[in-house]
């Protein structure tokens, strides 16, 4: 089993990534595989709404020359989801909202995608915003039928580091690390039984 996290932060490896990885920790320790992909430095637009993938459903978008297609591709391969995200003005960065759009379209164009996958979410801010980024991270995942761990971790902090120091942002992200070996193996024993 493999859990994909998607870090929409252009800052590499900073408090998004860092609550992310407490998440991994747990996974690793119930045997799930993790990838962690971070979209800082990489190219992802927004959807152009040409609606090609509901003409070609080929699992696809049209847009090749991006990173949009191979985060699919990995979302598809996973049996769970996280999405994380620092809060930029009160929601998320432009970079994880084009991916959402792209990787959501291509997912109801092709019937959906990524429904009974498991998904969780975490956000990174200083102040203000959680709950309105966590609304945008976890629409995609009730748009998409997936099953979710609870609530999202989110971690306070401003410069890279700060968010260890928020003990509570921390253990709720092993919390949703646990809850998710625990739903991605009920998952499985469900699907096996039919
Ligand atoms: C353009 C920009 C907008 C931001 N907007 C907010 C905001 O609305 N609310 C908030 O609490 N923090 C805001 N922040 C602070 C970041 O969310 C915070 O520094 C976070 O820890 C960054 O996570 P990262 O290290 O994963 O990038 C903003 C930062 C930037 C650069």
């Amino acid at each position: 089993m493999k859990v994909v996290a998607f870090n929409g932060s252009p800052r590499k490896n900073g408090n998004t990534a860092i609550l992310i990885r407490y998440a991994f920790r747990e996974l690793t320790n119930e045997g799930i595989d993790t990838e962690l992909v971070q979209l800082a430095g990489k190219r992802v637009r927004g959807c152009t709404a040409c609606m090609k993938c509901f003409e070609n459903r080929d699992r696809r978008c049209v847009i090749e020359n991006d990173v949009a297609n191979s985060c699919i591709e990995k979302m598809i391969a996973a049996d769970g989801i996280i999405l994380g995200s620092p809060v930029y003005f009160t929601d998320v960065t432009a970079e994880m909202k084009a991916l959402i759009d792209r990787a959501g379209f291509v997912s109801m164009a092709n019937g959906g995608l990524f429904r009974r996958k498991v998904g969780a979410a975490a956000i990174a801010l200083r102040r203000a915003g959680a709950m309105h980024t966590a609304d945008t991270l976890l629409h995609f995942m009730l748009a998409g039928d997936m099953i979710l761990t609870g609530f999202p971790g989110i971690g306070v902090g401003s410069a890279i580091g700060d968010v260890e120091q928020d003990r509570e942002g921390v253990e709720r992200m092993m919390v949703i690390g646990k809850n998710m070996a625990w739903l991605l193996k009920a998952v499985e024993q469900a699907q096996r039984s039919g």
